[in-house]
């Protein structure tokens, strides 16, 4: 994946960085993020829609992962952003992020992140649901501004992913249903509502989708929705937001197709069916996260306590785990490991990999094909760089791991590790509960 290679030393390299030297260097865990694979996989979904053509925009979705160097790295690529929380949002702002070009989501923004928002004249608020429609509304008139919008749609699309991220299928908290006229209402309550101005619709089938068909599907009932809004109400829909999902290599058992194949469904089918429902083109607009970074990003550990049960397993424990990736136990999510001090030598036997939490199901990987493992040896596991440090924990008051980004020999950390003293800072002590020491 990305820049990974093997030295003269057989230990494993990364954007042109030595593994086993970042981890002397910044200690492990570390998140190592590849900064030409991320810009490369920007441009790949730049090229592949069409943005200098004008026929769509990439917004990169930043739950998948943000800091402030992320930002910087997405905006100078063309990007926009796809926040969901203040958090995020601030990030973006404290990061110098084109406003315009930040899109605001969420299914339940709460009265202080819309003032937010609308105080710093952000470019599309996605609408969720009818009271946000109300509030923003209110807002927005009150404030004297027009804040832009589109609405999500729950479109009933089945994409075939792990059900904690299915998010098409009706039965959904996200926004409003479209089979039951849900949507519909909806689009008739913005054209009586001041202080907004409606630009499209959105909907978000699912994450780490490998289907082309769920997509071109979404399509086709999106600008339905779009003919029907139009009858009803006279507002154009300008902007089809598809969301993101589109899938990546975790194992061999993964097998993405290019962007590009995307791309061209969506375009193709965007162009056949406007021009069948006799609607003007929209705007193609996409939220990729896991496909930009996903790839980009690899955690190295070092490895300590090594405990084989005969013939059950060999179980290898690394000083980190569940904590720093919580996706093998919340999703069995699956992912593949190299020895960075042994990257040249083949596979001599399957071990698992474990983490240092007081839980039987911190397991990394359960399967791992590698060389003899030892107490020492540095193990990575790659394509980490998606939901990985933004679900991070701090589970059994373990720091959060440090993040560097690397490119042609150079490391810069982007990510500090918290120590102690940042798992004490938000302790408070009520003064009555002296040391009884
Ligand atoms: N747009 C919307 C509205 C979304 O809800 C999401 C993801 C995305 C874009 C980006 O999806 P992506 O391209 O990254 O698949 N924590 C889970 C994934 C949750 C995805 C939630 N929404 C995981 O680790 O697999």
């Amino acid at each position: 994946q990305g820049t990974m290679q093997v030295n003269a030393q057989g230990r494993l390299t990364i954007g042109g960085c030595d593994v086993v030297e970042l981890a002397r260097e910044f200690g492990t865990p570390l998140y190592i993020f590849d900064e030409e694979c991320i810009r490369n996989n920007c441009r790949e979904f730049y090229r592949a829609f069409g943005v200098k053509e004008g026929l769509a925009r990439v917004i990169y979705a930043g739950k998948a992962f943000l800091t402030t160097a992320m930002c910087r790295i997405i905006a100078s690529e063309g990007l926009g952003l796809d926040v969901v929380s203040g958090g995020e949002l601030y990030t973006a702002l404290a990061a110098g992020f084109p406003v315009e070009n930040i899109y605001f989501h969420g299914n339940n923004k709460s009265y202080a992140e819309l003032c937010q928002a609308l105080e710093a004249g952000i470019g599309r608020f996605v609408v969720d649901n009818f009271a946000e429609l109300e509030l923003l509304s209110r807002l927005s008139t009150e404030r004297g501004q027009v804040a832009r919008i589109i609405l999500r749609v729950t479109p009933g699309i089945e994409a075939h992913t792990h059900d904690y991220i299915r998010t098409g299928q009706i039965d959904s908290k996200f926004g409003f249903t479209l089979p039951n006229g849900q949507a519909l209402e909806a689009a008739r309550r913005v054209k009586d509502l001041p202080g907004i101005e409606f630009k499209g619709l959105h909907c978000h089938i699912g994450s780490q989708i490998f289907e082309l068909e769920p997509y071109s599907q979404a399509v086709a009932v999106m600008l339905e929705l779009a003919a029907a809004i139009k009858e009803a109400t006279g507002l154009l829909t300008s902007e089809l937001d598809l969301g993101g999902g589109f899938g990546i290599y975790y194992t061999a058992e993964d097998h993405p197709r290019p962007v590009s194949a995307y791309a061209e469904t969506i375009l193709a089918r965007v162009r056949e069916e406007a021009r069948a429902l006799n609607l003007p083109q929209p705007l193609v607009i996409v939220e990729p996260g896991r496909a930009i970074i996903g790839p980009a990003g690899s955690t190295a550990y070092t490895v300590g306590t090594v405990k084989e049960i005969p013939g059950v397993r060999k179980y290898v424990a690394v000083d980190g785990g569940m904590a720093d990736n919580i996706r093998p136990a919340l999703y069995g999510a699956n992912y593949e490991a190299i020895l960075a001090n042994k990257a040249n030598l083949p596979a001599a036997e399957t071990v698992a990999i474990t983490g240092k939490c007081c839980e039987s199901g911190d397991m990394l990987i359960w399967e791992a094909d590698l060389p003899r493992v030892e107490a020492g040896d540095i193990l990575v596991i790659s394509c980490t760089g998606a939901y990985g440090y933004t679900m991070a924990s701090n589970y059994n008051r373990l720091g959060r791991p440090a993040a560097v980004l690397v490119r042609e020999g150079n490391a810069d950390l982007i990510l500090k590790r918290e120590d102690y003293n940042d798992l004490l800072r938000n302790d408070v002590v009520p003064a009555r509960l002296v040391c009884t020491r």
